[in-house]
């Protein structure tokens, strides 16, 4: 059978696959909806915690090394392999392992990306819908003269019901699906390009408020002036992790983003301003949160409650704090957004090719599957929250697996296929950078430092080193 489950198979010299589910309409599109996919959670509400809890700017080093040195050439690698097999991941990952390393087994590389992504989806829907909660509630006045107590309690008692995080959950994941059942160009390119613009500005303008009414200076010495004696192996290993999650790099996203890419555009060009805008959004991210965070003497590591346990006694404290705590929320609601509807396309693609089922049909089921998986979560917060075993709870274990396991696994795996298995010409014509320095330089990181760094770091991580 083709190796697509529909379509035809076109061999790679001369003529070229097309993909089943139509183009981006531009490269300014594809670059939307690939930073859209990497701008989320993980930027604003993640990233933040984690600096907090790895001791600030040695951590943010520590991770801009990872981000430029290894995520950026895996990033590479997989809008390459997308946009040369151009189908769902695992075609891709078989078409391609068949032409270039004489082997359909590469689909499972493929497989463990789609999984994973339902995997992370399961519990990022969870999280988006306490944000839209928490818009809601700072939209009707419920910050107002909040201490730490009463933020404390009203987390503890928003999360402790499980019912509400499960309605929340699913009103996130209809809104997720219904952007995949539309399509690539009507559902997904265009939801990117009204909400991206529009999370540049709310964010801008959160930053510019923080600074007028929280501790900037503070804030800039805590993220850009690092102290060494605060890293672990521990911290390189969420560092390294974190790169992963935040590029949505290891999950099939960007292969299938890729696979939409128009004939002729640079991949090159394309993931450098994906990776740039990532990282300055993640930093404007840490500048909205942590002025408030330690204007008003709150912990910066708090961890997973920051945004919500934390700021809601900044906005309820600060002059227009429900509006600006409305607009943080509906800021982080949005970056959530256009990444759930990256984790949800790749399956669908695949069960649209390969069921030949109807994007609305795919969208559903999948969408369904993901929202029931979403119970693990949702109850590690109240009715599980007593049971602890590994990383603690079953959330929190159910995110280690995902991003600090599968995710560096995936990235090893496609970052080695593009270096080492997929032959020189095929990765130059595709690049179509020439065999000059730049094209040199992909490949020394992809094929040595990426491969290199992960294997020391997952070493580190199980305590060989
Ligand atoms: N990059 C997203 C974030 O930083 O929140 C999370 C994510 C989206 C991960 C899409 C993976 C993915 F495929």
């Amino acid at each position: 059978p083709p190796a697509g489950g529909m379509g035809t198979e076109a061999s790679s010299i001369g003529q070229r696959r097309s993909s089943l589910h139509g183009h981006w309409s531009s490269r300014a599109a594809f670059i939307l909806a690939v930073t859209g996919s990497a701008v989320g959670l993980g930027n604003i509400w993640k990233f933040p915690y984690i600096t907090g809890e790895n001791g600030g700017g040695a951590f943010v080093l520590l991770y801009l090394g990872c981000v430029f040195a290894v995520g950026m050439p895996i990033l590479v690698s997989e809008v390459l392999l997308g946009r040369r097999g151009r189908r769902n991941p695992i075609a891709t990952m078989a078409i391609l392992g068949q032409e270039e390393g004489g082997s359909r087994h590469w689909r499972l590389v493929g497989t463990m990306g789609v999984i994973t992504g339902l995997l992370i989806l399961s519990f990022y829907s969870v999280i988006a819908g306490w944000s839209l909660a928490y818009a809601l509630k700072s939209a009707v006045g419920s910050f107002a003269g909040t201490d730490a107590r009463s933020a404390a309690i009203e987390f503890f008692t928003f999360t402790g019901n499980w019912k509400a995080l499960l309605a929340w959950h699913a009103v996130f994941m209809a809104m997720t699906v219904f952007v995949v059942a539309a399509g690539v160009q009507h559902g997904l390119e265009r939801a990117v390009r009204v909400l991206m613009p529009l999370l540049v500005v709310m964010l801008l303008v959160l930053v510019a408020y923080s600074a007028r009414y929280g501790a900037f200076e503070e804030t800039l010495v805590y993220l850009f002036k690092p102290d060494f004696s605060e890293l672990s192996g521990e911290s390189m290993l969420i560092a390294l992790g974190h790169c992963f999650f935040t590029l949505s790099i290891g999950m099939g996203v960007v292969m299938a983003y890729g696979a939409y890419l128009p004939e002729g555009t640079s991949i090159a060009a394309s993931s450098l301003t994906v990776v740039l805008a990532d990282t300055v959004i993640a930093l404007l991210a840490g500048m909205a949160v942590f002025p408030l965070v330690f204007g008003n003497g709150l912990n910066p590591a708090e961890g997973p409650g920051l945004v919500f346990e934390t700021l809601p006694i900044a906005f309820g404290q600060l002059p227009a704090g429900s509006v600006f705590g409305t607009v943080f929320f509906l800021l982080l609601t949005f970056a959530a957004w256009t990444s759930a509807i990256g984790l949800l396309e790749p399956a669908v693609a695949w069960i649209v090719e390969r069921h030949q089922r109807s994007r609305v049909v795919g969208a559903l089921v999948v969408g369904g599957l993901t929202w029931l998986m979403g119970l693990a979560t949702v109850l590690s917060f109240n009715v599980l929250s007593d049971l602890r075993f590994g990383r603690g709870t079953l959330f929190q274990n159910i995110d280690f697996l995902a991003s600090n396991i599968l995710l560096p696994a995936s990235a090893l795996l496609i970052t080695v296929f593009a270096g080492w298995i997929m032959c020189r010409n095929s990765s130059s014509e595709e690049l179509a950078m020439g065999s000059g320095l730049l094209y040199k330089g992909w490949r020394l990181l992809s094929r040595v430092v990426a491969p290199l760094a992960i294997i020391v770091i997952a070493f580190r991580a199980v305590g060989v080193i």
